[in-house]
């Protein structure tokens, strides 16, 4: 029978027993939030001494803090001495509970595994083990992100039973030939109990089965570790050698930790995974120049003034509307706080040519905000372009069909997709071209061209196809089976492939790929693309966003709606809250492997679309308020984020974009 109380934890209902605990579900009027409580035995805690022993283990396992470890709240003790901790009750399922329906794809192993590697590594690093790594003591919570729980109880059960004289005990399946014979355990027997896992993910079966728990453990010791090909000839080979590695009798021969494991993996899943750089974070880059800008603050009231009055005079000479005069002196009085290097000195060189031209006479462009000018934009059906102030806007493309994909190619028209076809439209002349079109019942993701104007990546009903951009090549093709056959197409599925980015030079795709089968979250992967030798050497996956960088606010569908690239190494992203496809935006820096939420107006939700600026310096994004019909769209400059700024939208008609729209704005470079 389930007591009523613990502590002062509401009992609910009994969730489970484990080996020797009893878990249940519980209120906790405090926080006034449901909890998990597991409690131990009486016969655990017999003597003070093992008490005073237990309770400061109980706190260390209690000061795990790791995105992936369910987070205990609370230790205590009842009147009866029982032993109890409090954690968060995890609504999703076991990873046990899946592995019982099926067994899981190498990608969704090794995307789990990634995530639960990090924070076994985490506790090895502050010298705890876990010692009873196993599926049921992965929990998912109700977005499917996995956590490991119980770290180290296996120690204290174990301790307590041989205190109390009775045998060795943990889980015979997962146990490691070490802790099976008794010997001094350390962290590489979690490496050994992780092999053992991945192995039943892989296969759906235990790697040693037999019918008594004795028997289990020695075979654990003695018996050669079974071939995973055996049981599963569609894995490559290479997971055999990692199943050998990670399960080695011999810890010696076992991977030195747990993210060595994940690595090989990760390896063997989606190619080669690039070793994290350990160059500066651009956030700590961030936070330093915003002390050296503080000290410069009376220097720069003084040059904004000066500034505003030039850039006003030179806005009128151009007839360029003041609202982006404005912004020209955002871009000089920030080259201090700006993170990125192209900023400062784009920004240096406005300083410089706005205050040594006299104000009549400006010969030398300056270069306008974020070197943008024009906006284009889908409203309704229809595609609209203006300049970056909001002035200027006209209508360009109406039919009556939905479009999507916006974006300006290398030669300045604007491409779409509408209707399964890629069209070409110039802006001045409003003449279309079709670049390609596709039967209905196949989904043409994505067309862009690359930068050079020469190689052409197509996504279609998932798969990825890179080929010489040719207009008359193409015409022929109208299914994705037509694209496969052509003799200079690069074809490949290895991943869900939806909307492709390029990189500036070429040689990089970064992709939107959707979730694999279990694990419920886009990701943008970055690819090595290697152009002239496509058909032999597939795109090599080396970053996926977000990874295991940073994880979605549990709100989230974690759909990434849309992103963005500089072409280098910043993204820009947002995830869906609404099921409008708005949600919080981040950004993502893939050189230092750090991502984190921006949330632009006051760290309010939500977000969708946003772009950088052709200079990098900028950014566009779409807003709408939760309790808000609006849609407004922001053109500022990236460093005028977060620093208390109030920014201001590019003033719109008012019938503009108050429906849920999806604007899908593209910017295009000055010309
Ligand atoms: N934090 C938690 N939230 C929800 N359920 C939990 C939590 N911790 C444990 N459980 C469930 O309670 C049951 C018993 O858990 P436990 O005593 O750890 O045994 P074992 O790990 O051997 O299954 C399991 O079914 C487990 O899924
Ligand atoms: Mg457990």
């Amino acid at each position: 029978m389930s007591p009523d109380k613990v502590g002062r934890y509401k009992i609910k209902s009994e969730l489970g027993r484990g080996g020797m605990a009893t878990v249940y579900r519980a209120y906790d009027p405090s926080f006034d939030r449901e909890v998990a409580v597991k409690v131990l035995p009486r016969e655990m805690v017999h003597n003070l001494i093992f008490r005073v022993r237990f309770k400061r283990e109980l706190k260390m396992i209690a000061s795990l803090e790791h995105p992936a470890i369910v987070p205990v709240y609370d230790v205590g003790e009842e009147s009866d001495g029982r032993q109890y901790f409090v954690m968060r009750y995890m609504g999703g399922e076991s990873l046990s509970d899946w592995i019982k329906r099926g067994a899981l794809s190498l990608q969704d192993t090794a995307i789990l595994i990634e995530r639960l590697a990090s924070a076994l590594d985490y506790a090895h690093q502050k010298g705890i083990v876990h010692r009873d790594i196993k599926p049921d003591n992965v929990l998912f919570d109700d977005t499917n992100h996995p956590y490991l729980t119980d770290f180290g109880i296996a120690k204290l059960t174990e301790a307590a039973i041989s205190a109390t004289g009775g045998g060795t005990m943990g889980t015979p399946a997962y146990v490691s030939p070490e802790q099976a014979q008794g010997a001094n355990v350390d962290s590489r027997a979690d490496i050994y109990g992780m092999g053992v896992m991945i192995y039943e993910m892989l296969t759906g079966k235990k790697p040693y089965d037999a019918d008594s728990p004795m028997s289990v453990a020695v075979r654990h010791i003695t018996e050669p570790i079974p071939d995973i090909l055996q049981a599963k000839p569609d894995l490559p080979i290479e997971v055999d050698a990692i199943i050998r590695t990670a399960m080695a009798k011999d810890r010696e021969e076992r991977y030195p930790n747990a993210i060595e494991l994940s690595r090989a993996l990760n390896r063997a899943a989606f190619g080669d995974d690039r070793t994290t750089s350990a160059s500066a974070s651009m956030f700590n880059t961030r936070q330093n120049t915003i002390t050296q800008a503080r000290r410069r603050v009376g220097f720069i009231v003084t040059w904004m003034i000066l500034l505003v009055v030039l850039a006003g005079a030179f806005a009128l000479s151009r007839q360029l509307p003041v609202a982006s005069a404005v912004n020209l002196t955002r871009t000089a009085t920030a080259t201090q706080t700006s993170v990125l290097e192209s900023t400062a000195t784009v920004a240096t060189a406005v300083a410089t040519e706005t205050t040594a031209i006299p104000t009549e006479e400006i010969s030398t462009p300056i270069p306008p905000p974020g070197n943008a000018d024009k906006i284009a934009f889908v409203s309704g059906n229809g595609i609209y372009v203006m300049n970056v102030d909001g002035s200027g806007l006209i209508q360009i493309r109406t039919e009556n069909s939905s479009k999507s994909n916006l974006h300006w190619m290398f030669d300045g028209r604007l491409v779409y997709i509408s209707r399964n076809c890629a069209n070409a439209i110039d802006v001045e002349t409003r003449s279309i071209e079709e670049l390609v079109c596709f039967d209905a019942n196949e989904t043409l993701e994505d067309f862009r061209v690359l930068p050079d104007g020469k190689w052409v990546a197509i996504s279609i009903q998932r798969t990825l196809n890179i080929l010489p951009f040719d207009v008359e090549l193409l015409k022929d093709v109208d299914t994705r089976f037509g694209l496969t056959i052509l003799r200079e197409n690069c074809f490949y599925n290895q991943y869900a492939f939806r909307d492709l980015l390029w990189s500036k030079s070429g040689t990089q795709l970064a992709a939107r790929v959707v979730d694999t089968e279990r694990v419920s979250s886009d990701q943008i992967f970055l690819l090595n693309v290697d152009l002239p030798n496509c058909d032999t050497i597939g795109p090599v996956r080396i970053d996926r966003i977000p990874g295991s960088h940073f994880d979605f606010d549990s709100a989230s569908t974690k759909r990434i709606t849309s992103f963005d690239w500089n072409g280098d190494n910043l993204f820009l992203l947002n995830d869906a809250i609404r099921n409008d496809g708005f949600g919080d935006l981040y950004i993502y820096d893939s050189k230092v492997r750090e991502g984190r939420k921006i949330n632009p107006i006051d760290g309010m939700c939500c977000y969708r679309d946003a772009r950088w600026s052709p200079d990098g310096t900028y950014i566009l994004f779409v807003f709408q308020k939760f309790d808000s019909n609006v849609i407004e769209l922001y053109y500022v400059k990236y460093s005028d984020i977060q620093d208390g700024n109030t920014l201001i939208p590019v003033a719109l008609p008012g019938e503009f974009l108050t429906q849920r729209d999806k604007p899908q704005p593209a910017i295009r470079p000055a010309q």
